[in-house]
């Protein structure tokens, strides 16, 4: 028996078709920007967008965007699948995918361009250390697609959390009309954050992969009852043990304030274990894997 056939999204690509379907628009539009190779996590944003008002058209942006790789970074090889994300969009209640070119999105040459810079405050440490310029060039896309599609609500994954706090400093900062909504991460059902980069690891790399979580949460349930800052750099120092031994390479593990992204450390009073956040960067092989968790009790 033939399954149910899934509605496809309606696919613009210029500005043109953008700007007309807007106009008609007499319902919230809500926005899930990605850079495409969806899988499960970019659907639930999908999802969220749609719960968060059923009224709502939901439009996904699908763009990778050079203004945020780094000149060694893996921009030309970043997997472009907008058929199969397309396919993989239908049945999930996704309106339209918003699919413009480098030249819509940046129709002047860099030295021609407006921009905006992620405040330093945000953007120090973390995922920014050594890859200057990367979140100037996630906020001026994100700003320019909220220009574009004028969403009343935009979602982001909590995967990516450096990148929320700043996007939702972006938002705040500038007094944004969109409101910005924060969805869990999405996990494999042994832990592992969904990501795109997940297909390059091996399977002896995917074996261990999921380890990250369970360091992550194993540190960040000890640090609940951490009341300095030198309770927390050893939870740190012996996270980031266990991770090389178990074949991870770590860029960083870091209990930052869930809000400010603050060191710990760099604050004077006492510590409120509840208001920080555990965020870990390490490599396996030539992967990359990006995670954090709050302070709670992990099951
Ligand atoms: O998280 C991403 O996929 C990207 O950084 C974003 C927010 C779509 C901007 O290009």
């Amino acid at each position: 028996m033939r399954s149910v056939s899934m509605a496809e999204p309606h696919i613009l690509k210029t500005l043109p078709e953008l700007q007309a379907w807007r106009s008609d628009q007499h319902r919230p539009v809500h926005l899930v920007p990605t850079m495409g190779n969806l899988h499960e996590g970019h659907l639930r944003l999908v999802d969220a967008a749609k719960a968060q008002n059923p009224a709502a058209a939901v439009v996904v942006s699908i763009f990778v965007n050079p203004t945020q790789f780094g000149p060694n970074e893996d921009f030309d090889r970043y997997p472009r699948t907008l058929t199969q994300d397309i396919e993989r969009l239908a049945g999930r209640s996704c309106d339209v995918v918003w699919a413009p070119t480098v030249e819509t999105m940046y129709p002047f040459p860099s030295d021609g361009r407006i921009g905006v810079a992620a405040p330093a405050q945000l953007a120090a440490g973390l995922c920014a250390a050594g890859r200057a310029g990367h979140f100037d060039g996630v906020v001026n896309v994100v700003l320019r697609l909220f220009h574009q599609v004028q969403p009343q609500a935009a979602f982001f994954g909590e995967k990516d959390y450096q990148q929320l706090q700043i996007i939702r400093r972006l938002a705040a900062d500038l007094s944004l009309m969109t409101a910005i909504h924060a969805v869990e991460t999405v996990r494999e059902p042994d832990g592992l954050a969904m990501s795109s980069r997940n297909q390059y690891l091996s399977s002896d790399e995917r074996a261990v992969a999921a380890g990250l979580y369970r360091v992550l949460q194993t540190q960040a349930q000890a640090a609940l009852n951490a009341s300095d800052a030198g309770t927390l750099q050893a939870l740190e120092r012996s996270g980031i043990t266990c991770l090389e031994q178990s074949g991870f390479e770590t860029e960083y593990f870091e209990f930052r304030y869930a809000e400010s992204l603050a060191k710990p450390s760099d604050e004077t009073g006492a510590i409120e274990p509840k208001s920080l956040r555990l965020l870990a960067a390490a490599r396996l092989g030539g992967t990359r894997l990006i995670d954090n968790v709050a302070l709670m009790l992990h099951k």
